[in-house]
């Protein structure tokens, strides 16, 4: 397992998806950039998941607020005083570790090890002392384990202690009159202080959603896990607000929702699951992951929270302005008019992780027969075709007698409506396998037949089949298939 995952961020690098950021000075830890085709897969999924949510959601609207917010926001949030996880140090290494990332790295080695109700056990446990902020307990766990991060035995490890996970810096540029401010850690708060001028503005009726997707930043203590958890990285979030008393059946529908918004993509039921939380967020009052099967086990990729009306009531109290919503249709009920302050229910997703998510889901290795019985090989990306980040290949057989030309032109009558990607160098077997490798889900290569009849030879990435088609009918069979 450990394997693929390596091969999969080699692959990454190789094919222009993802690169450590800054890698001429060796990096920075936890912290990536998007190439080419990383970047464009990134966007493509984005808009999948803001198309769903505003366009194709009759009462969702969307947002795009600042990174930098007023520093109370995060006071009245609860996330100067409570975002923090417990950590804990090596004495010797001076290496400091998030404590569940520590408890988990070890149960999962147990795991491997065949060890499987061990480590269940070890991990219900772990979420039962964090739940009660037993650090006591936690470290003896950790002691009792022989939890350890190196090689040589027994650790002398620290006692546990809370670190808070923001960025913080300084706004205005005389030393002594600048005031600190967060790099926000959840693009949520960016929602909650826009609440009222998003409601009167589109007009919008409870209930409403409000979707948002940026960046956010977390001090994170990180273990080598690729774009899985980093200190930059990118959320889409969306907070429905609803009448107080109906936050039950909407937990319940965004729970639904957001699990056949993933299988949409095609992708096996049988990786996801769904894990309550036990120790819950400061703001929330039930919540719930949905994990998936990534080469380094069942992990979180996003998390609903029943959050009540805990934000806009903070909100309220810190800026003492009204945050409160008038429900006319309370009245039409025949009940009396209403002025509350709705409760929320929240769908945040990681777009890094969803991004790991795909490419991990997209990557195989496949060993080919060929005709004459020997064996080839080839490494796949089996995207979804309506998140590759080129979705047809134009191929002309050879650099002469016409055939670049009738590729162009090809290529410039699809190029206003998806990607397209031309090639005429290499034999036609390795430009196919380039495609392979960064899921084009279409080739067309154009041979000397064209010049006559004005067909093409269509390849499909999946099953490798061939067919002869018109060139005319190329673009809206990509289309079709892509949209
Ligand atoms: N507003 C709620 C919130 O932020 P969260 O569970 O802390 O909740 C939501 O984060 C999602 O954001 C996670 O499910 C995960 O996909 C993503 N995420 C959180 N921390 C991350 C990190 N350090 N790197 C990458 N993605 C992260």
């Amino acid at each position: 397992q450990d394997n693929k995952f390596q091969a999969i961020i080699s692959h990454a690098k190789e094919y222009g998806f993802v690169f450590p950021s800054s890698e001429i000075y060796d990096g920075l830890s936890a912290v990536y950039d998007y190439g080419p085709y990383g970047s464009e897969l990134k966007k493509n999924i984005r808009d999948y998941w803001w198309k769903s949510m505003t366009q194709l959601h009759d009462n969702i609207v969307g947002i795009d607020a600042a990174i930098f917010m007023h520093p109370t926001t995060w006071k009245a949030s609860g996330h100067v005083d409570n975002f923090s996880d417990p950590m804990i140090d090596n004495k010797d290494s001076k290496k400091r570790y998030r404590v569940d990332h520590l408890i988990e790295a070890f149960a999962d080695k147990l795991t491997e090890g065949g060890k499987e109700q061990e480590a269940e056990a070890l991990l219900a446990e772990m979420e039962r002392l964090l739940a009660k902020e037993d650090f006591t307990a936690l470290k003896q766990l950790i002691e009792d384990n022989k939890i350890s991060c190196s090689v040589s035995g027994t650790v002398n490890w620290t006692e546990i202690r809370q670190f808070n996970l923001m960025f913080d810096t300084k706004l205005g540029s005389v030393a002594g009159d600048a005031e600190t401010i967060y790099l926000r850690p959840e693009t949520a708060q960016g929602i909650f202080v826009n609440f009222l001028n998003v409601q009167k503005t589109a007009r919008m009726k409870v209930p409403f959603g409000i979707a948002q997707t940026g960046k956010a930043f977390r001090n994170e203590i990180v273990a080598r896990q690729f774009i899985f958890r980093m200190r930059e990285f990118e959320q889409m979030e969306m907070q429905f607000f609803v009448r107080p008393g109906t936050e039950g059946e909407w937990y319940q529908y965004w729970k639904d929702a957001r699990l056949k918004w993933h299988l949409s993509l095609g992708i096996d039921p049988a990786k996801y699951r769904f894990h309550d939380h036990v120790k819950l967020a400061h703001y929330a009052k039930e919540a719930c992951d949905i994990e998936f099967n990534f080469p380094i086990g069942f992990k979180e990729v996003e998390g609903i929270h029943s959050r009540s009306d805990f934000d806009l009531t903070q909100h309220q109290q810190y800026s003492r302005k009204k945050m409160q919503y008038f429900d006319t249709d309370l009245n039409e009920e025949g009940k009396p008019y209403g002025n509350y302050v709705p409760y929320v229910i929240e769908t945040s997703i990681g777009l890094d992780r969803m991004f790991l998510l795909i490419l991990s889901n997209a990557y195989n290795e496949e060993t080919l027969t060929k005709e004459d019985g020997s064996t080839d090989s080839r490494v796949v990306l089996n995207l979804p075709a309506k998140l590759a980040p080129v979705k047809l290949a134009v191929l002309p057989l050879t650099k002469k007698d016409g055939l670049p030309e009738i590729a162009k032109e090809l290529v410039d009558s699809c190029k206003p409506f998806f990607r397209c990607f031309y090639e005429e160098k290499d034999a036609i077997g390795k430009r196919y396998r380039r495609q392979d490798a960064i899921g084009t889900p279409f080739c067309v290569t154009i041979d000397h037949q064209t010049k006559e009849d004005q067909t093409v030879t269509i390849r499909y990435r999946d099953s490798m089949t061939q067919e002869r088609i018109h060139i005319d009918k190329i673009k809206d069979l990509v289309l079709k298939e892509t949209f």
